[in-house]
């Protein structure tokens, strides 16, 4: 695809997605619901480890940090990350979503930035300012990840963390439900650029958006490649003893639905992946 068309696509897959998660607020969706009050009378605790049990991946203490909550509308990680000290920007692309934070900092007194854009262009923000980056899921919204993680490292602090959580690709290729034979099946081919065609609402799919599979390649070798080192991967648990078949838990057991990562930026494998696209790198004692 020639970079213009590149550039309609995604200018196209931005306003589709934007309208859907305006959509899904609307609708109070799952997704779409603000931090409830238990969750801001201990907020540190609330956020947990960020891995999972036994590998704690968040700063015990989060105040006096520069936390980006990437892609978080909804009025939850931006105004805990907040309540629990940090200086905190949220950036969405869905109005909605971001009126929910506003929603939730003025009744809260809390104090935030909230700023709409697309997590593929983040220039509105300034280079090495955050320690921190947490970013839930939602790359699947975008077609082009890597150019998602050169922005994330463009903005975070040499030494400074990233945590992201994806859908897993093997999770968007197989079957919601399981088909005539009783399994899950393998339906979507791998990659290929293309949105998922449309499907029911679930806990998988989110009802009207256009969503992308991208490969371990893209996403893990994406963020190596932007100048992060992953220190840690993990796959939350989501199943459950004796779960009914079909259902989001049973499904887990065969296909874990997400992949979270922690990454840490570095300044000096900045430089090396801007040399790996240009050539061959020449070590120097
Ligand atoms: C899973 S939700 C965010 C967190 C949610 N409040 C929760 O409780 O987990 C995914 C978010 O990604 C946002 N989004 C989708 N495409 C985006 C893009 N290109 N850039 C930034 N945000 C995007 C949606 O508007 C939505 O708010």
């Amino acid at each position: 695809m020639s970079p213009r068309n590149d550039d309609r696509c995604r200018e196209g897959v931005l306003a589709h997605n934007s309208r859907a998660w305006d959509r899904l607020a609307a609708g109070r969706d799952a997704l779409t619901r603000p931090a409830a009050d238990g969750a801001f009378a201990d907020p540190r605790t609330w956020l947990g480890s960020g891995g999972t049990a036994g590998r704690s991946w968040l700063p015990e203490r989060l105040d006096g940090l520069t936390v980006l909550c990437l892609a978080a509308g909804g009025g939850k990680h931006g105004p805990l990350y907040a309540a629990a000290g940090a200086t905190v920007t949220v950036v969405d692309l869905s109005p909605a979503m971001l009126a929910l934070d506003r929603e939730v900092a003025r009744e809260r007194r809390i104090d935030m930035e909230i700023l709409q854009g697309s997590m593929d262009d983040l220039s509105m923000l300034k280079p090495a300012h955050y320690d921190l980056v947490i970013h839930p899921v939602s790359t699947c919204y975008v077609p082009d990840v890597g150019r998602v993680f050169t922005e994330v490292a463009r903005v975070t602090k040499p030494g400074g963390c990233y945590v992201s959580q994806h859908k897993s690709p093997t999770s968007l290729q197989a079957s919601v439900e399981t088909g005539a034979s009783g399994h899950y099946e393998l339906v979507h081919p791998h990659g290929g650029g293309e949105p998922l065609p449309p499907a029911p609402p679930s806990r998988l799919r989110e009802a009207g958006t256009q969503e992308f599979i991208h490969s371990l390649t893209a996403l893990l070798g994406g963020i190596c490649s932007a100048g992060f080192t992953i220190e840690d991967v993990c796959e939350p648990d989501h199943t459950l003893s004796a779960a009914a078949a079909g259902s989001f838990a049973h499904r887990a057991s065969f296909v874990a639905p997400y992949l979270r990562v922690l990454a840490r930026r570095s300044a000096v494998l900045a430089g090396a992946a801007a040399a790996i696209s240009r050539g061959p790198i020449v070590l120097v004692e």
